[in-house]
């Protein structure tokens, strides 16, 4: 049995701080990073629990889109809780084409509200059925541009505008694909991160999808049909890879990552050498992931879409000391259950040493990856939300949302940011060190930043990470240790030198509204955001003496539905 974690963290001390080992890598983002940007510099804002889409002065947004808005050239609609958000230059700074993911519909929420199917009605006249939530799920593909005014507006009926929704062909490749009845799959839903590739593909990650199929898988590989969709369960959680540019393109599932709760992909990529992307499972004790894909990046080269069809995966064990490994998702790969029986594992057979005696192929293997990592020791981990990979020296951002209830390093109810360094800044290494970056903490409270559920990150040109959180809907306004939080929101997070550490806050959510999918425009002329599920606890606010509870956002009116929409934030 390996060493496992110890509760004390004490031990960290004996290392040198990560810092060190990046120095001169991180003055070149200093020497380079926009100091002319418009977002370089802002007046940070107070938390509010105001119903509106609150920015530092200086700063507008335009709504581009929001849920139900027909966009398409044959009239379909921007879907349901708009999340990720990939910017394609298409031409020039001002004229783009973005991929937005739609994470799931807001059914009811603690028996408060149930918002999708209250404001469908008010708006569609009729209750949803299930085929109507298959609709509203899944990604948009849409042309923006910036008019003269400097305002960003859709390109109605654009040709590249698409929408890929739960019943969309696609393919599945990789170990698995014969698993999944010979590759051809119906649909992606549970959309949640996503990223833009070097190679102008887009990848979108299925994130809870056992909220809507069947989850469990045997040592066969074999898995049910079933669940609120009706499909089968294991078409779904896995990082799905398509070109925004050719509306006519059949998504393809990469297999080889690993079928779990994909939150998004943090990528690393040189040419000439093997992709390697940085992956978390959503879930109460979900594991990080490292993929390395066999073959190697080469500029231009059409091979590029097939960089994810083959390669390692790996799960991480975090030590107590600041250390870590990575332990391969492979057949050889000796068995060390977790021995916490919240940690669910594959049938074990009596005798059994490695993963081969627990599956009968690696694509049954990679099917149930999420149990796989728990029989040889992965740490179950704090929700790993998004990773990102810093551009200027690899070094690989985590936000752990919590893990209430649980022993170990992710206890902090708030959440924290880590960061990972790999052994000799090589992200092919098998060991890794990490550190706590930077940890979440009630208001005022000396010790942490006044942030709490760090989830979705983005990285401006001067280095420095961009930080959503995303409060439950029953904390907010509720709790104690959250109502001096207000709403949700965007904060920067200083990265390098005298700014590391520093914590200012640049926009606030409408009520029960979480920010997901903050990304730039070129330039930084313009930071794209999703607004999801505004009034999801309370539903629509019908009286302004209501407030904070329920929206109506973005209208501004008692009794208007709430409706997610995805905006573009920029100098006025
Ligand atoms: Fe879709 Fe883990 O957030
Ligand atoms: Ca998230
Ligand atoms: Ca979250
Ligand atoms: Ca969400």
């Amino acid at each position: 049995m390996r060493r496992r974690f110890l509760k004390s963290l004490g031990a960290l001390a004996a290392l040198p701080p990560l810092e060190a080992t990046l120095g001169p890598l991180a003055a070149r983002v200093r020497a380079d990073g926009a100091t002319d940007s418009p977002f370089a510099r802002f007046a940070p804002i107070e938390p509010t629990d105001r119903d509106a889409l609150v920015l530092p002065d200086g700063f507008v947004h335009d709504v581009v889109l929001k849920w139900g808005d027909p966009f398409t050239a044959d009239g379909r609609a921007f879907g349901y809780n708009n999340d990720w958000i990939g910017v394609f230059p298409r031409d020039g700074a001002d004229d783009l084409v973005l991929v937005v993911n739609h994470e799931y519909v807001s059914l009811a929420y603690g028996g408060d509200a149930a918002l999708y199917p209250q404001t469908f009605e008010m708006l569609r006249g009729r209750r949803p059925e299930v085929d109507d939530q298959k609709r509203d799920v899944g990604c948009s593909v849409v042309r923006v541009r910036r008019d003269g005014d400097g305002r960003w507006t859709a390109v109605i009926g654009d040709p590249l505008n698409r929408r890929i929704d739960a019943f969309t062909p696609m393919r599945a490749d990789g170990p698995a694909a014969g698993l999944l009845g010979g590759g051809a799959v119906e649909g992606t839903f549970d959309n949640c991160g996503g990223q833009v590739t070097p190679w102008g593909t887009a990848l979108t990650c299925e994130e809870n999808f056992d909220q809507r199929v069947p989850a469990q898988v045997d040592a066969q590989g074999r898995f049910a049909t079933g669940g609120v969709f009706n499909l089968p369960g294991g078409h779904y959680g896995w990082v799905v890879e398509f070109d925004p540019f050719d509306p006519g393109s059949v998504p393809v599932k990469h297999t080889a990552l690993g079928r779990f709760r994909h939150e998004n992909v943090g990528l690393r990529v040189s040419p000439g050498r093997q992709v390697v992307c940085y992956m978390g499972d959503d879930r109460l004790g979900g594991h990080v992931w490292k993929f390395v894909s066999n073959f190697s990046y080469r500029p231009g080269d059409p091979a590029n879409r097939h960089l994810l069809s083959a390669g390692r995966l790996f799960a991480a064990r975090f030590g107590a000391d600041g250390r870590g490994e990575w332990i391969p998702l492979d057949m050889r790969t000796e068995l060390d259950p977790n021995p916490d029986p919240k940690d669910p594992k594959p049938f074990i057979p009596r005798g059994a040493r490695r993963l081969r005696d627990c599956y009968a192929s690696p694509g049954a293997m990679l099917l149930d990856a999420y149990q796989a990592a728990n029989a040889i020791g992965a740490s179950p981990s704090g929700r790993p939300e998004d990773l990102e990979v810093h551009p200027a020296d690899g070094s690989v951002f985590i936000s752990f949302t919590a893990a209430p209830g649980r022993s170990g390093p992710w206890q902090n109810p708030f959440g924290e940011v880590w960061r990972i360094v790999e052994k000799g800044g090589d992200p092919l290494a098998s060991r890794f060190r990490w550190e706590r970056f930077c940890v979440g903490a009630r208001r005022g409270e000396r010790a942490g930043a006044p942030f709490a559920q760090p989830d979705n990150l983005a990285i401006d040109a001067r280095g420095d990470l961009w930080l959503t959180t995303d409060l439950s809907s029953d904390v907010i306004h509720v709790h104690p240790d959250y109502v001096p939080l207000g709403n949700s929101g965007l904060f920067r997070l200083g990265v390098l030198g005298a700014r590391r550490g520093a914590v200012e806050q640049f926009a606030s959510l409408p009520s029960e509204a979480e920010p997901t999918g903050p990304a730039f425009a070129p330039g930084e002329q313009a930071l794209f955001l999703s607004v999801q599920h505004p009034g999801e606890r309370w539903g629509t606010r019908r009286r302004a003496e209501d407030s904070p509870k329920g929206s109506n956002w973005p209208h501004g009116t008692p009794g208007a539905p709430p409706q997610p929409a995805m905006v573009a934030i920029r100098r006025s």
